[in-house]
């Protein structure tokens, strides 16, 4: 669908480019607004001339311009034209060859232009043309040569205007079959009798001869005479009929058996009534219309009571106006022919009652059409007598667009019309209905839309086939009705499609602008029999389910056909789609399957959270992020102390000689060897060289001399400030000892800061530790390994008066430079 729709765009865009393109001189305009059919509108464009339009185009309106030419080449290669209008322009001149190219065209509308005189020469190409429209254009005649001779096809011809004054023989040669045939000769002055004669089978005539009715009865029984055929149905428009003499022509008609006659526009006094209704006093006519009259007597047609309308089966009055309304007798006056017809259609006529007498005269009416007219519920139960069942034949009632109010006065009025299967009660004033009526058990078809209905009751008949509540204000619909194939409920308030259940054979279900969200296969597959579903423009929230089934369905995929069109179907909610076609929707993967991907999201989340903690542990990171804080709190509170130290202007106080850095395993050997060897020198030694070398050192341990209550790693901190250097006690349990790590970073951070120099830190290795025997982690202390020199506790006793030696001297350092 979507391809197909691109395919069609491209290709309109083809043809607008095109359209731009195609104005090499710049004089022209052009005209580009085509539609996919290549239908070019071009009405109500300004245009003075007939503009560049693509030579592709089908149909070509160009009504309502101001064109006053077609030159010879305006439409050259417009070969596959088929339709073109040029009505409404001020065209006066057309050249000969102008339309010699159209060899497709089959419609040409000319009217309502400047023309002064018809040539022959336009049409002699046009041999596919079925329809033409010359009507309202300022010529007298149709020529000296027949215009019309190469229009073989010709099937629709209108003619004629204002200035049309003469009428020849021959002047239609070679139209011989018209489905239709117009001509306005309200000014016509002279007619040849069999002008319009050699036309047959003509279709429908429709004549405008207003004059020659009332000044020239010759001319127009003439006309009247030449078009009338039992199967032609006569219409006449803008007669003016006021006494016996101008309703004369009606006698040529009468002669060749007119079946059905129309009048539009007609003026008509009393007199005229008569006189036409004796004119056609035994002539077989079947149907009679009146659209637009008015009367200007006083309803006295008794006169032609005496006149035979046996055959009259249908009558149709449409917008009568009475002009003396108030003398004004009644139709009553037609009772004579009352009794005859079938059908009767009194239309938008003021008709505020016809009384209980007239419709028993209508004893075989079958359709009853009063619509548009001033009934009430009183006088519509007198024009029904009461319910009483006159018209016992009515099967069609239409009351559309009467004031009514009263649902159960209508329902008693028809209930004992035993035939009755239509009843239009639409455009009415019904706000509600009973909880029961009676109906005939015949009823069939009832149309209640544009009433103001807010609920339904089981007042409506089971026995509905059709039913159209469309613009109501009904919220809901829980009726069952067994025999319904068509349910109208557009334009109410509805919000779910009523249950399917309730109608087992409904075929079409028409529910546009309503306010529905939403409908699914379930509620669809609940109607065992629907085909066409209307529910369109609705306020649809473009839920993944709605969409991707609504697409489907629109592809074909179901069995109940959208008959509205995909474009209808719109998006109300949520507000990122709000007008956007349902079937041209994309919702993503996570907007639809949201469960899935939450749930799969988590998943992912909590595996690379797993995977990174394992990162972590495997690389440590605890345990430095454990160290950077411990870290930074002690620098802070050794800035504080230094702080405090400064501001009480004291120096530094160096209180030990070394801090001792050992792990709780190797305390038996610091405090048996370590200690006793350090702080009480033994006098004895024999390498001692001078006094101050067997001075006692002071040594600081953690378990003797930290502050008790004092944070461990502050006590550290503040221990290896107070000591000039640190002693670490290396050994596998060292290494394994969390402690001992502290101290040794803290030395290190130290070192770092560079207010001691590169031999702060000392390390006694008690057992042989390679540097790769130290984990990775302690890269401070592998690189200290790589970079001081460590003394390695002897395994052998001679050796260690060396160690000490060693020790004592490189605790002392650069002391001995100092001192
Ligand atoms: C062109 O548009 C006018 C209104 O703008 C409309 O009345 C007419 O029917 C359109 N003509 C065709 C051929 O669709
Ligand atoms: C009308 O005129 C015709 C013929 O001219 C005549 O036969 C007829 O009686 C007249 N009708 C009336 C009502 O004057
Ligand atoms: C209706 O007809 C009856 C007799 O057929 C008559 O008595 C009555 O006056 C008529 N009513 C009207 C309003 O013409
Ligand atoms: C009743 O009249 C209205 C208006 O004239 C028309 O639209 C409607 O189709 C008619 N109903 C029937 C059932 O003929
Ligand atoms: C019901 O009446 C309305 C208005 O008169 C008309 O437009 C509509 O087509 C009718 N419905 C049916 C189903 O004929």
């Amino acid at each position: 669908m979507g391809q197909k729709t691109n395919l069609y765009f491209t290709l309109l865009f083809v043809y607008l480019c095109w359209g731009q393109r195609s104005n090499p001189d710049g004089e022209r305009s052009s005209c580009n607004k085509c539609d996919l059919q290549l239908t070019c509108n071009c009405s109500y464009g300004r245009f003075t001339h007939v503009p560049m339009v693509t030579d592709r185009a089908l149909t070509l309106d160009l009504s309502f311009n101001d064109i006053t030419g077609v030159t010879s080449y305006d439409l050259t290669g417009h070969r596959r034209l088929r339709a073109l209008s040029l009505h409404g322009n001020r065209v006066a001149t057309i050249h000969p060859s102008a339309f010699d190219s159209l060899w497709s065209l089959e419609e040409l509308d000319l009217s309502d232009n400047q023309l002064t005189a018809l040539n022959h020469k336009w049409f002699r190409n046009l041999e596919a043309l079925q329809k033409l429209n010359l009507l309202n254009n300022p010529y007298s005649c149709l020529g000296s040569h027949p215009v019309f001779q190469r229009l073989v096809r010709l099937r629709r011809l209108g003619f004629g205007g204002p200035a049309l004054e003469e009428l020849k023989r021959g002047d239609l040669s070679g139209v011989t079959e018209l489905e239709e045939l117009t001509v306005h000769g309200n000014n016509l002055k002279s007619y040849e009798s069999g002008a319009l004669g050699d036309v047959w089978p003509l279709g429908r005539v429709t004549l405008s001869l207003h004059g020659p009715f009332l000044t020239n009865t010759a001319l127009a029984s003439a006309v009247l005479a030449d078009v009338t055929y039992p199967e032609t149905p006569l219409i006449l428009e803008d007669l003016h009929l006021i006494g016996n003499k101008s309703v004369q022509p009606f006698r040529a008609s009468a002669k060749r058996r007119v079946r059905k006659m129309a009048f539009n526009n007609l003026f008509a006094s009393d007199e005229a009534i008569v006189n036409i209704l004796v004119a056609l006093d035994g002539v077989p006519v079947t149907s009679l219309s009146m659209d637009g009259v008015t009367l200007t007597g006083e309803g006295r047609w008794e006169a032609a009571k005496q006149t035979d309308q046996k055959s009259i089966d249908e009558f149709f009055v449409r917008n009568v106006v009475v002009l003396n309304i108030f003398k004004f007798v009644s139709f009553l006056q037609l009772g004579f022919m009352l009794e005859y017809p079938r059908k009767v259609s009194v239309i938008n006529s003021r008709v505020y009652v016809m009384p209980c007498n007239t419709s028993h005269l209508l004893s075989n009416l079958q359709y009853l059409d009063l619509s548009d007219n001033l009934l009430t519920d009183l006088t519509l139960a007198e024009t029904m007598c009461n319910g009483d069942g006159t018209m016992k034949d009515l099967r069609v009632l239409n009351v559309s667009g009467n004031a009514l109010k009263s649902f159960s006065t209508v329902s008693r009025q028809v209930t004992k019309l035993s035939k009755l299967t239509h009843l239009d009660i639409s455009r009415t004033g019904y706000s509600s209905m009973p909880e029961g009526c009676s109906w005939p058990s015949t009823l069939r078809y009832l149309n209640i839309s544009r009433a103001k209905l807010t609920t339904i009751t089981p007042c409506l008949p089971a026995t509905l086939e059709v039913l159209d509540l469309s613009n109501n204000d009904l919220k809901d619909f829980m009726l069952i009705l067994p025999a319904l194939r068509e349910l109208h409920l557009s334009g109410n308030k509805l919000l779910k499609l009523p249950p399917g259940w309730l109608f087992p054979n409904l075929q079409t279900l028409t529910i546009q602008a309503n306010t529905l969200n939403r409908f699914d296969r379930a509620d669809l597959q609940s109607y065992g029999r629907l085909q066409d579903l209307w529910a369109g423009q609705n306020k649809f929230a473009c839920s993944c389910d709605f969409v991707h089934f609504l697409q489907s369905g629109i592809k074909g995929g179901e069995d109940v056909h959208l008959a509205d069109g995909e474009e209808s179907y719109v998006c109300d909610s949520p507000l990122y789609l709000q007008g956007q076609p349902v079937a041209q929707v994309q919702l993503s993967i996570v907007v639809c399957q949201r469960v899935l991907f939450v749930s799969v999201s988590c998943g992912v989340a909590l595996f690379v959270g797993i995977l990174l903690c394992v990162l972590l542990w495997r690389l440590h990171a605890f345990w430095y992020v454990k160290m950077t804080w411990a870290w930074l709190r002690a620098k802070r509170s050794s800035l504080r102390r230094r702080h405090r130290r400064d501001r009480s202007g004291s120096e530094e106080l160096l209180s030990y000689d070394a801090f001792v850095s050992y792990s709780e395993r190797d305390a038996s050997w610091v405090e048996n060897c370590l200690v006793p060897e350090l702080e009480e020198p033994r006098e004895n030694d024999e390498d001692s060289v001078d006094q101050r070398t067997l001075r006692p050192l002071t040594l600081c341990l953690h378990k003797r001399d930290f502050l008790p209550g004092h944070w461990i790693v502050d006590n550290i901190m503040s221990a290896m400030e107070r000591s000039r250097r640190t002693v670490f006690v290396l050994s596998e349990n060292f290494v394994q000892s969390d402690w001992c790590r502290y101290e040794l970073d803290f030395s290190h951070f130290q070192l770092f800061d560079g207010n001691a120099g590169g031999d702060t830190a000392i390390l006694i290795l008690l057992e042989p530790l390679s540097k790769d025997d130290i984990p990775k982690r302690f890269c401070k202390l592998r690189k200290l390994m790589s970079s001081t020199t460590y003394l390695e506790w002897p395994q052998d006793e001679e050796r260690s008066g060396e160690f000490w030696r060693s020790l004592r001297h490189a605790l002392r350092g650069e002391d001995e430079d100092d001192y």
